[in-house]
């Protein structure tokens, strides 16, 4: 066997040079994660002492407060400044009463987490879904999903969680006109400094569905096609984020993840507002489930998924993987 020498090649680049050590590689490394990019969910229930798994979720619990603060005091010496809550209400209407009420499950796990660890920025979930009990992100009529009734009871919702003590609103309704609808509200109300990270470009996806098992949120009937957008959009997407960003929008969020990096890189390229990115339950589940059956290493491949995430564009990262990804990251 011959070995070709250099004279026989054409000038090549060697870009191997710069892969040599790990050194070398962190010097040139592109991206860089950091617990600080990331953002905890968390679903809190009524009750004292209750971690009750979800099981398309290993690892996520629906928690009662008191535990929820337990948990939530674990991640400021990890480095993930931030929590995204979801509430499962004691029962559930027509209008989602308990989104709105003072004494609210979410209300209450706002105050005790601000009470406990007050440097913790507390985001909130405003949308009606989980205190439906049609399981819709609005007011029904018929099997419809009204626009315009539903942005009052969100405006509702998102001044409760402020004077609960939340830092940041974030509504996942995909209802026309929310941004505006929680600015005026939280204004006249004299929050002018709280930020709306709107959920601009939510696609229907697939990808919810261990949520909706945790959330308790699956819609009675039909889908969310008729408020939530096509997942095979991505200049619409971008329509999206204009009119949260005419709206008033402080931070704006493409969900899911995964499967819209180029829908994120859209937003980056056009758009100089913080971008969030939300690695779905679905997203995590499929993580879980390969590493289960020892077909994926979980942690290689998460900090992989995440690293093209905040490649593709993103700043902020909502993932259930935030607190490993932390430990593994500092490790
Ligand atoms: C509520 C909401 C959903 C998610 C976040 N907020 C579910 C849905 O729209 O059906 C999904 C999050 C996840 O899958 O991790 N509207």
């Amino acid at each position: 066997m011959t070995v070709a020498t250099r004279l026989d090649l054409p000038p090549f680049t060697r870009l191997r040079r710069l892969r040599n050590t790990p050194a070398l590689r962190r010097m040139v490394r592109e991206t860089q994660l950091s617990p600080a990019d990331f953002i905890a969910p968390f679903f809190v229930t009524h009750g004292r002492g209750v971690r009750q798994p979800v099981s398309s979720m290993p690892g996520v619990f629906q928690l009662s407060v008191d535990e929820l603060v337990r948990e939530v005091r674990t991640l400021g010496p990890l480095g993930v400044p931030a929590v995204l809550l979801f509430g499962l209400p004691a029962s559930k209407d027509a209008l989602g009463s308990e989104a709105y009420a003072r004494d609210g499950i979410v209300q209450q796990a706002v105050a005790a987490i601000k009470d406990a660890t007050p440097e913790t920025v507390v985001v909130t979930d405003v949308c009606l879904c989980e205190y439906t009990d049609h399981g819709h992100c609005g007011v029904i009529e018929g099997d419809r999903v009204l626009n315009d009734p539903t942005l009052d009871l969100l405006a509702r919702m998102a001044l409760t969680h402020v004077e609960a003590g939340a830092d940041i609103v974030a509504p996942s309704d995909m209802m026309d006109g929310h941004v505006a609808a929680l600015r005026v509200a939280l204004d006249a109300a004299g929050h002018e400094q709280t930020p709306i990270l709107g959920y601009s470009a939510k696609f229907a996806s697939a990808f919810y569905g261990p949520f909706r098992e945790a959330a308790e949120s699956a819609p009675r009937f039909g889908d969310r096609r008729s408020y939530q957008m096509d997942p095979a959009n991505g200049r619409e997407a971008l329509r999206e984020v204009q009119a949260d960003i005419d709206e008033g929008v402080d931070i704006v969020m493409v969900k899911p993840a995964l499967s819209y990096l180029d829908v994120i890189r859209a937003v980056r390229d056009r758009f100089d507002f913080p971008i969030a990115a939300y690695n779905v339950s679905g997203e995590y589940a499929m993580v879980k489930a390969a590493a289960a059956n020892g077909w994926l290493d979980e942690r290689a491949v998460a900090l992989e998924i995440l690293t093209s995430i905040k490649r593709a564009g993103a700043d902020l990262i909502i993932t259930y993987h935030a607190a490993d990804a932390a430990r593994w990251l500092s490790a």
